[in-house]
């Protein structure tokens, strides 16, 4: 979910619905706002931010709150959507988070004469604080967070105040700073529009922020939080031209992908602390992060040959029973704010392990609690598939390996030239948009498809599968090409396509070996491969060829087209690209 907060002279029902829409790759099930004049208007629906936008609705107040939902407890209906007004006291909260022990608390509150008005586990910290409330908001809410289990971020008002209170534990709250107005959000790009001061709240931290002032109390002492001036530029979040966000992020990849070759990575590994026992280091992450952990294991065993592993962040759970011991545990985040990992990274940190964050987003809570962190500077991400961050994150993996002692030194001056070409190699993939249409067009009309590639192409075939899950909703699995013959081949048929990545170092005869098993079953084939590989037009169906480079590099490249394809087969069925269903790009609950 996304939650939001103006406080100061200008309309705030304007201001928050802005904020809103740019928040709508959280959640955007249902949605509403609340702004407060003399007393408290609140209107909610099970629409868009736009359709809401588009009622043109009465709403005065130069102070108020707003949500944007991503369903988790409660269907999604209007009673359902955020925000909350407890009925007595007109206490309004929006809360982003998930309340494990609601059911009892609602039970508690219920005997004691409140009326609920939803299933949701939100509306009982409305009650809670209403319950608290004695005219104090930041005492009445800091007494009703103390009583919540599990994570939260709420933002509340009273019409008694010009002043909104908030409170974080596990669920992120950044607050933009002006000249006599003051904005929260969930995320940044919300308060690009109007300020780039901006610092995230802690956990624990309860924020009182007036027109002309922000307090934040820990541990009920008044505390201060150091600013940050985010470079992000406002129009960084906008389709510019674009007809969506997905395609203008692709399209950013080239010059992203320069800053990043431009920039040396300084030397980011302790020593072996634990001496000969040592496992190397770890990389977790989710999504489309965790596939790039994937590769980023491969680039640094191949250029350092220091061990490397990946695992889902989700699926991490062992740590001190663990006989492995890493010299580094690498948590990957686009957002920095995913849950799964970051409680993962931090149960890593707790256990003694030194801990290193590659986010996108600088000041995100991964930044926070690791000990190092090496941002990939991507720029602000707004559609929910990852597509310039990804690419981003697998550059940045490399320069990582780069900055190690590396197995061969030779190697990474082979490897400045290719860097250097990489990014007019990428542009030409994306300014090759018809094959890909043409390609995508014809993948769009299968239900299921089976993305396979082997060593470093492996993460780029899950990659290849998410994209298509996400933004086609056609079934798409990822499967390592040696695999096949151990159980996908029964799934393959005419109408059950292959999308086969080709590499470019010792997995080649490997993978057409694969493509013959597959043709062989007269399944459709469309080869992604680089230039060179032109007889790949006698085996497989369809054949993109793309710039060819080095092995370490070309996964980069195969990731664009990938992306172009999922994008154009998702453009022709219709969908809504930017915001697929049921999806959320920063899920901020475990
Ligand atoms: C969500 C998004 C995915 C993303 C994953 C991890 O599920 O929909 O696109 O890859 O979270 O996000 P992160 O911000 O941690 O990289």
């Amino acid at each position: 979910c996304g939650i939001v907060g103006y406080v100061g002279s200008r309309q705030a029902k304007t201001v928050l619905l802005g904020m809103m829409l740019r928040l709508e790759y959280r959640g955007y099930d249902s949605c509403g706002l609340a702004t407060v004049e003399t007393g408290v208007n609140l209107v909610k629906a099970a629409t868009r931010v736009q359709d809401l936008a588009d009622r043109g609705m009465e709403m005065p107040g130069t102070y108020g709150i707003g949500h944007t939902r991503w369903a988790s407890v409660g269907t999604v209906t209007q009673e359902n959507a955020h925000p909350f007004m407890a009925c007595d006291q007109a206490v309004v909260i929006a809360h982003n988070g998930n309340i494990k022990n609601f059911a009892e608390l609602k039970k508690r509150l219920e005997n004691s004469g409140h009326q609920f008005s939803s299933q949701t586990d939100s509306e009982v910290i409305a009650h809670l604080t209403e319950e608290y409330y004695q005219g104090d908001l930041v005492d009445a809410l800091g007494k009703a967070v103390k009583e919540l289990d599990g994570p939260f971020a709420v933002i509340a008002l009273h019409p008694d105040n010009r002043r909104l209170v908030a409170a974080v534990n596990g669920c992120p709250i950044v607050i933009g700073l002006g000249e006599g107005e003051n904005w929260l959000a969930s995320d940044v790009p919300a308060l690009l529009e109007y300020t780039g001061r901006v610092f995230h709240l802690e956990d624990g931290d309860i924020a009182a922020v007036e027109a002309d002032s922000v307090k934040i109390y820990a541990k009920g002492r008044l505390v201060s939080r150091a600013n940050q001036t985010i470079g992000w530029a406002p129009e960084a979040v906008a389709r510019a031209g674009y007809q969506h966000l997905m395609l203008k992020e692709i399209h950013e990849q080239p010059r992203i992908i320069r800053n990043i070759i431009q920039r040396k990575q300084s030397a980011w590994l302790p020593g072996d602390s634990f001496g000969e026992t040592t496992c190397g280091v770890l990389l977790i992450g989710c999504g489309s992060s965790y596939h790039a952990c994937l590769a980023g294991k491969i680039l640094i065993e191949r250029l350092s040959g220091i061990q490397a592993n990946a695992e889902l962040a989700t699926e991490l759970f062992d740590v001190t029973g663990s006989t492995r011991r890493y010299r580094a545990v690498i948590g990957l985040s686009q957002s920095g704010e995913t849950a799964d990992t970051c409680a993962a990274l931090d149960r890593q940190r707790q256990a003694g392990f030194y801990t290193v964050a590659v986010s996108n987003v600088p000041g995100s809570r991964i930044t926070r609690l690791a000990e190092q962190t090496i941002l990939t500077d991507a720029g602000p991400e707004m559609s929910v598939a990852a597509t310039k961050s990804f690419t981003a994150q697998l550059v940045t993996l490399l320069n990582m390996g780069l900055a190690l002692p590396l197995k061969e030194p030779k190697r990474a001056l082979d490897l400045t030239g290719e860097l250097r070409a990489l990014p007019a190699r990428l542009q030409r993939i994306l300014d090759r948009e018809d094959a890909h249409a043409s390609a995508a067009r014809w993948l769009a009309s299968f239900k299921n498809i089976i993305c396979i590639g082997r060593g470093i192409f492996l993460p780029i075939a899950l990659e290849c599968a998410l994209k298509l899950k996400e933004i086609t909703y056609i079934h798409a699995e990822g499967c390592a090409a040696g695999e096949l013959k151990h159980g996908t081949l029964a799934l393959l048929s005419p109408v059950t396509p292959v999308i086969a990545f080709m590499g470019t170092d010792e997995t080649r005869a490997q993978m057409l070996t694969a493509i013959r098993e597959v043709k062989a079953r007269g399944v459709p084939v469309l080869a992604i491969a680089p230039e060179g590989e032109e007889d790949l037009e006698d085996l497989a169906d369809r054949v993109i060829l793309l710039p060819r480079t080095d092995p370490l590099l070309q996964p980069v490249l195969a990731a664009a087209a990938a992306q172009m394809l999922a994008y154009h087969a998702a453009l022709s069925l219709n969908l809504p690209i930017d915001n697929p269903r049921n999806l959320a790009k920063s899920v901020t609950v475990e």
